[in-house]
């Protein structure tokens, strides 16, 4: 049921997909999450790649985390059921960032998820994980969200990094090697603070359901959306250009989105050569 969803929304073998997930939504899913990686395993096939966030929240700041330190075999992914299994297969390489890990299934996923670890501690990167699956080599990359909505849409992310959005912070993580001794790094580029995106009815949501490009089905109760990668790079390029700080929030009750707005006025040259960078790399249409 799963792979005709994700056929109706145009997935074929041999594409990249990044899948956000949340296996509560399919309701009473005969296999569980086991049965939902293997839907878009087949789907992609054995040329395709599946790639999933497999965020850890490792920051030292974050209280509720205290202690917590990032190994890559060993730390579960924070973002669903469906991610954490994913991360454990054997087939599965995961990146080795202190905090935004990515694993990832397919026959690139070594070479993908190199260069995303704890001593390049920057979240996107030109030749970064993220840039990998999003590029793609070229053949299609999709952003597949199950039953969850695209506020947790974390190529953003990637694209607030590539345009050198000033905003973006730098953060100590807590990493641990394979004898369990942990220490603290810094992380650069890290995505905190409040965004407009993380509401489904913000304005970065409608703009992005009017480009006409996301493409819906259903699974049982579960949505299925389909966004092609550098198309929504694309338009969220095209938003900040049009309207400096588009991903922030658009109240000027909000102090850190005032002064990152307020920042990114001054360097409009800058974040329009990063744009057209952006298109050159082969990271949006
Ligand atoms: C946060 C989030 C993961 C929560 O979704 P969720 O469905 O509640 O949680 P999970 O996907 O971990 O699934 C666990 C649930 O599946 C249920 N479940 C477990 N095994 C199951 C099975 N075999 N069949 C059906 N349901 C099952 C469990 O009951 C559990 O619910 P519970 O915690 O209430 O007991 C989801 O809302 C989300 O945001 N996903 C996207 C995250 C992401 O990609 N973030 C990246 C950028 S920040």
């Amino acid at each position: 049921m799963l792979l005709q969803a994700l056929r109706a929304c145009g997935v074929a073998h041999g594409d990249t997909l990044m899948v956000h997930s949340s296996l509560k939504s399919f309701g009473t899913f005969d296999g569980g999450p086991k049965a939902v990686i293997d839907a878009l395993l087949e789907a992609v096939g054995p040329a395709g790649h599946v790639v999933m966030p497999a965020l850890t929240a490792t920051y030292v700041s974050l209280p509720k985390t205290d202690g917590l330190a990032f190994h890559p075999a060993r730390t579960p992914s924070r973002v669903g059921a469906i991610t954490e299994l994913f991360r454990k297969r054997k087939d599965a390489v995961r990146s080795g960032h202190p905090t935004h890990s990515l694993a990832c299934i397919g026959p690139r996923a070594a070479a993908w998820m190199a260069g995303h670890g704890v001593e390049t501690t920057t979240f996107g990167g030109w030749d970064g994980a993220y840039a990998h699956y999003v590029r793609a080599d070229g053949g299609p990359s999709k952003l597949v969200f199950l039953g969850v909505t695209m506020v947790c849409n974390t190529t953003l992310h990637a694209v607030e990094e590539w345009l050198g959005l000033p905003y973006m912070a730098e953060a100590m993580a807590r990493v641990e090697d394979d004898a369990g001794t942990a220490r603290e790094v810094r992380v650069t580029q890290a995505p905190l603070g409040p965004r407009g995106f993380y509401k489904p009815q913000d304005r970065h949501h409608l703009h992005m359901a009017r480009t006409g490009r996301i493409r819906q089905a259903a699974c049982g109760p579960a949505s299925v959306s389909v966004l092609d990668a550098r198309a929504c790079v694309a338009e969220t390029v095209r938003q900040e250009l049009a309207t400096p700080g588009a991903l922030l929030k658009d109240s000027p009750d909000c102090e850190f989105s005032t002064k990152g707005r307020a920042a990114i006025l001054t360097m409009q040259d800058e974040v329009r050569a990063r744009a057209d960078e952006i298109r050159r790399r082969g990271l949006s249409e």
